[in-house]
Formats: structure tokens, sequence, C-alpha cells
């Protein structure tokens, strides 16, 4: 293979729109095309209210997509598939694997029919040698598959060399994460075909990655590093949530013992910050993809020991439901309870898997009149999250309303939930942040705050009247001696 001049991306999602706005800055010389089957988000791609929210990538799409005095044009987005399929030497596959809804393993292995829709596209429409790389999470040996429906349904002369190069961006920091990556990950077949095709890829990363960042190796690796990582980030949040129920049992604080344990340079600091629960597209959805993949290749202790993580992260969700229900004296009959963030983390609008949506579930469910407050989610994305509410009596509008001005959300509130870490609601900060003495005037008595992100400075607001409940942390009722 000779230097990659054109890249087709097959799906915009979250992973395709900003890795591949990043690739087409930093290789000026190299057109990028990104293609989906939706003309919508196509649509919204090209227009200057792009379908997702992130940090820095307006920046990165503009320079790309319209070009200017010192760079050129070179990022398309289109619903020309054939098209960008053809001209492309190499092509990304980044659509989505979400969890399968029915049939064998529903509800815990991964649904990789939109993987072979898009492969048998390429097979279908290729006229020349294609890169194929694996971008989405795949169940391991998900390339094999690939390579023999390719030399199946292609043209004859045809070649084509399947990569896998997982992503592992966060939401939220996605910019800065492709920016600076701890490492690039490319798996192969260890054949000649296979390191050139490799080589070739690499070479496009190391236009602005360090080649010591940029890892080879063999393609079922690749493949299961992907969602090894996963596992392990969701189930040191699972260690640390489970670590918080007996910190609430006994008195002590979760943020110290993460603290504690976090300056242990074999452990480290990072992703052992308890919370309601992790949420996202790709903790759960990965985690039980592993445990049913052990489960297929007959290892049920092993897929038992993953599916813990998940169950864990439940239990936490029902925990700190339950909690409120308590405080509350066990009634939330209409009761007003106002609850802050709604995506699955700060700094983003996307709010699949996110942890309020089964809270508010439950909480619909005793009765309560729900106010929420986002500073990014779109109304419109609420309505048909909460549309699929199994705990609704009714029409759901009746119990939730969504407010564009926190205050307001709070008004009259017997309880304020914080759900998400967005920085405004933190009383620590001291820029963007919320009134919460303005809060605290406005509502109803006893004023309850359950922090289930452990953000906000429990002693100031006890100081201002509130009822405070934290994750993993004795509440405003422990004797503190
Ligand atoms: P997404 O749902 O946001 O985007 C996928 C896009 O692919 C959709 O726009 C869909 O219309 C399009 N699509 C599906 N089938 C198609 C086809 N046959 N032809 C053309 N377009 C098609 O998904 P995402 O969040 O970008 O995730 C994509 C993959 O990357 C998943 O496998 C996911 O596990 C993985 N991943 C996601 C993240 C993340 O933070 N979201 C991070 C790392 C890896
Ligand atoms: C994750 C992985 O981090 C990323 O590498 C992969 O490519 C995709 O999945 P993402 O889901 O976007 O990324 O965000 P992440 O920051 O990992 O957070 C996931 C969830 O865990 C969020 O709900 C977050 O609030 C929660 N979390 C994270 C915690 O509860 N505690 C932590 O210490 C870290």
């Amino acid at each position: 293979h000779g230097r990659i001049t054109k890249i087709c991306c097959i799906g915009a999602g979250y992973v395709g729109g900003p890795t591949c706005a990043v690739t087409a800055n930093k290789n000026p010389d190299v057109s990028v095309t990104v293609v989906d089957l939706s003309e919508s988000r196509i649509a919204a791609w090209n227009s200057s209210t792009l379908p997702i929210y992130e940090p820095g990538l307006w920046e990165q799409v503009q320079g790309a997509r319209d070009g200017g005095a010192d760079r050129p044009q070179n990022l398309f987005f289109s619903t020309d598939i054939d098209k960008a399929i053809d001209e492309a030497e190499l092509i990304f596959v980044s659509v989505n694997t979400p969890t399968k809804t029915m049939g064998a393993g529903a509800g815990l292995g991964s649904d990789t029919s939109y993987v072979e829709m898009a492969i048998r596209k390429i097979a279908q429409v290729a006229t020349s040698d294609k890169i194929v790389v694996e971008k989405s999470t795949v169940p391991v040996r998900t390339a094999e598959t690939m390579r023999e429906i390719l030399k199946a349904i292609g043209k004859p002369g045809v070649h084509f060399e399947v990569l896998s190069n997982p992503e592992f961006l966060a939401e939220g920091t996605a910019i800065r994460d492709l920016l600076a990556p701890d490492r690039i990950l490319i798996g192969s077949l260890l054949n000649d075909h296979g390191l050139q095709a490799a080589a070739a890829l690499a070479e496009v990363y190391a236009r602005w990655v360090p080649r010591e960042r940029i890892i080879t190796m063999n393609l079922w690796s690749s493949e299961l590093a992907k969602l090894a990582a996963n596992a392990l980030l969701a189930q040191r949040i699972s260690s640390i949530n489970a670590l918080s129920a007996v910190c609430e049992a006994t008195g002590a604080d979760i943020d110290e013992i993460a603290f504690a344990v976090g300056t242990d340079s074999r452990i480290g600091p990072k992703m052992l910050k308890a919370s309601v629960g992790f949420g996202g597209s790709c903790f759960k959805k990965d985690v039980l993809s592993l445990a049913y993949i052990s489960e297929c290749l007959h290892l049920p202790e092993v897929a038992a020991y993953w599916q813990s993580v998940v169950d864990i992260n439940e239990y936490q969700k029902d925990r700190f439901t339950k909690r409120i229900i308590r405080c509350l004296y066990n009634t939330l009959n209409n009761k007003k309870v106002a609850v802050l963030g709604f995506s699955y983390k700060k700094d983003t609008g996307d709010t699949r898997e996110s942890a309020a949506i089964s809270i508010i579930d439950a909480l619909v469910a005793e009765g309560a009149k729900i106010s929420i407050y986002d500073p990014q989610v779109l109304e419109s994305q609420i309505w048909s999250d909460i549309e699929k509410f199994k705990g609704a009596r009714g029409d759901v509008k009746q119990y939730v309303t969504v407010c564009k001005d926190v205050y307001k959300a709070c008004e009259g509130a017997h309880a304020i939930i914080v759900l998400t870490e967005w920085d405004e609601f933190s009383n620590k900060q001291i820029r963007k942040r919320m009134d919460w003495q303005r809060v605290a005037e406005s509502m109803d008595r006893p004023s309850f705050v359950f922090d289930g992100r452990n953000i906000v400075d429990a002693g100031k607001l006890e100081e201002m009247g509130f009822r405070v409940e934290c994750i993993g942390k004795p509440g405003s009722g422990w004797f503190k001696g």
C-alpha cells in the first residue's frame, strides 16, 4: 500500500464525526468523507448546528469542512455512501453496535448487524483494493466474519485487508482525547498484507501522535483489548461504588477512601469517583458483551464475574433511590423534586444509559412531581427518554416538567437531586456556579439535597439550612461526634 490520500468513514456518530474532524485537520492532504444512512444527521454535520455537543468540536469541524486561507477543504459529510466507499483507499467502519434487544443473547450480546450491513455494502461497491478498519467496538473475532463476507461478495481481483483500530475517546473530552491519545491501537493479521495495511494506517496517525504511542498487535488482541479496557474501567467504578455502601453504613467517607487508595501508585487515582452509577453508551454494553462472549465460550465463572460489575451499578442506582424515599419520610406523593442534570456525565448532551432516566422513573412511580434542569440536553431528548417510563400512572407529562432555568426547577421543591456533575451545580466553584442561597430561600422545608456526584460542599449547604445526603458519606442525620 502507498500513502493514503482518501479516507471514507461509515457512521457519522459520536465516534465517526469527531475522529474524522481531527484526522482531516491533522492530514490536510488527505480527503476525508464521513457518510451515514441518516440524512438529518448528515445535514446537521453540514450546518452550523452540529448533531452532537462536544467542547472544541466546532473549531475542528469548521476548519477542515469549510477550509480557509491557509488550509484546504478536506472534510466532507455525505449520504452518497457508494461513491465515498469506491473512491477511498481506507474505510473506517464506526457504526453503532448496541446491545441486542431480541433473539439469542438479547440484553447481553452486541448487535453486529449494522457492521455487517456496512461490510456488505463495501464488498458490493468496491472496484479497487481497500483497507477496511473496524473502529466500532465489536465482539472478538468479528474481523474474521468481515474477511469472509468481503471475500465472498467482493469483485474478483479486489483485495480487502481488515484492521482493528478501536476508539478510546470519552465523551465530553473527545477532542482532547483525540488530539493527545494515551495510545493508538492497530491490530492486523501478521502477514505481509496485514502489516503493510497497519503501517499505512499508522502513517495517518503519525502526523500528530508520537510513534511510540502507536501500538500494533495481532487482530484478535486488538479487538479484545477494547472490551478489556472498558470492562476494567467500569469495574473500578463498581468497586468504589460497592465500597460507598460500606461507607454509608459506617461513617467512613468514600472520597477519603478513594484518595487514600489512589495514592498507591499501583492503583492510581483515576476512575475512582463514587457516583450514582455509571452511564453512557459504552460501559454497560461492552461489559455485558464481554460477559456474553465468555458465556458462549463456556466460561460461566468469567461471565458471572463481569456480570457482577453491571449488577453493582444497578444496585447503586436503586440504593440511591431508596435512600431518597427513606429520607423524604417514605412518601413522595405530590412532592416536588428538582433533578439537576440529565446527561450521563458533564460536558455532553448525551443521555444514553444515564442514571437519571431510571432514577426519575422510580421517583415518578412514587408519585413525585419532577422538574428537570440540564444545561445541555435538548428538551426533546428528555421527553423521548421519559416516554419509555414504566412507573408513570397515566400521562407522564402530569408528573414531569422540563425547565430552562435552574431556579424555576428548584422553586417550591422538597428536595434537589444532583445527577450530573455539571460545574455550575457545585458550590465549591467560584465562577459559573448557581446561587444556592437563592435556591434555599425558595424551597419547601425541610429542604433536602441528594448529591449523586459528590460535587457539593455539604458543610456550606448545611449552614444554609439544607439537609444533605451524599454518596458514600454520613448524611446530615448522622451523629458526627
Ligand atoms: P452512534 O449511534 O452515535 O453513530 C453511529 C452512526 O452509524 C449512526 O449515525 C447510524 O445512522 C450510522 N449507521 C449505522 N449503520 C450504518 C450503515 N450501514 N451505513 C451507514 N451508516 C450507518 O454511535 P457511536 O457512539 O458513534 O458509536 C459507534 C461505535 O463506536 C460503537 O461500536 C461504539 O461502541 C464505539 N465507541 C463509542 C464511543 C463513544 O463514546 N460513543 C467510544 C468508543 C467507541
Ligand atoms: C468510556 C471510556 O472512558 C472510553 O475510553 C470509551 O472509549 C467509551 O466509554 P464515556 O462513557 O464517554 O467513555 O465516559 P467516562 O468518562 O468513561 O464515564 C462513563 C460513566 O462513568 C459516566 O456516567 C461517568 O459519570 C461515570 N464515572 C466515571 C464515575 O461514576 N466515576 C468515575 O470515576 C468516572
